[in-house]
């Protein structure tokens, strides 16, 4: 596809939001348009996922149910935002992808072969060109996720839970070391921002023809 699918990922509190600004920035001053975006959401159907599984309530959800629901709002989001961007040669940068599935739904337990499973379905092979992943000690993102007010569903999970989920983006980082990237988010807002700004220009002057 004529464009190019970068995804970020990363626990809570490592700071890619502010760093979404810093790619745009890059993108913008390589000439590339891009859309941006993010999961679960990026569809109306997506958002009101989004809503469904960030918000806490009552209602109890199985770790089946919350996976199915998240590669639901996924197989939208792919299918009538991505790829029909990509197809017109936009960038797409969003915010989590597929490997928070395996992160935070593998966490709970679900058999990483089962997600594998789920995502052959429904992405039959389509992954983002480039993953940055925000590692950050766990103690310091719930530093950062106490100071941000009230925590979404995941956020309020336990200090075991959170601890499983790096460890499967960090084992995931380090199966695929050429389409994720790793960042050092324990350093201050420049010093992410610096790395991110790298990154990204790397992986632009990588590329065979210029976007
Ligand atoms: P997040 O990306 O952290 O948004 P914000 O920065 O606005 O809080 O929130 C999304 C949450 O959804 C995050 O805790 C991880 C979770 N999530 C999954 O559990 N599975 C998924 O497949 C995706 C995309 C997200």
């Amino acid at each position: 596809m004529p464009g190019k699918f970068i995804s970020i990922e990363g626990g809570d509190g490592a700071g890619k939001s502010t760093q979404l600004q810093v790619i745009g920035d890059t993108l913008h001053r390589n000439h590339i348009e891009f859309v941006q975006t993010r999961e679960p959401g990026g569809t109306p159907i997506g958002e009101a996922l989004r809503d469904l599984l960030l918000e806490k309530t009552d209602h109890t959800l199985s770790d089946d149910t919350e996976l199915l629901l998240m590669f639901a709002a996924r197989a939208e989001h792919v299918n009538s935002v991505i790829k029909p961007a990509l197809k017109r040669g936009k960038w797409v940068v969003s915010d989590r992808f597929s490997d928070a599935s395996f992160a935070y739904q593998g966490a709970r337990g679900v058999e990483l072969s089962r997600i594998q499973g789920l995502a052959d379905w429904v992405l039959q092979g389509f992954m983002p060109d480039l993953t940055l992943f925000f590692d950050l000690p766990l103690e310091q993102g719930l530093a950062r996720v106490d100071k941000r007010g009230k925590p979404d569903r995941f956020e309020n999970e336990s200090i075991t839970y959170k601890a499983r989920v790096q460890e499967i983006y960090r084992a995931r980082a380090a199966a695929e070391p050429e389409r994720i990237c790793l960042i050092d988010a324990s350093y201050d807002i420049q010093g992410v921002s610096a790395q991110v700004r790298d990154q990204i220009q790397v992986y632009i002057d990588g590329l065979p023809t210029a976007a």
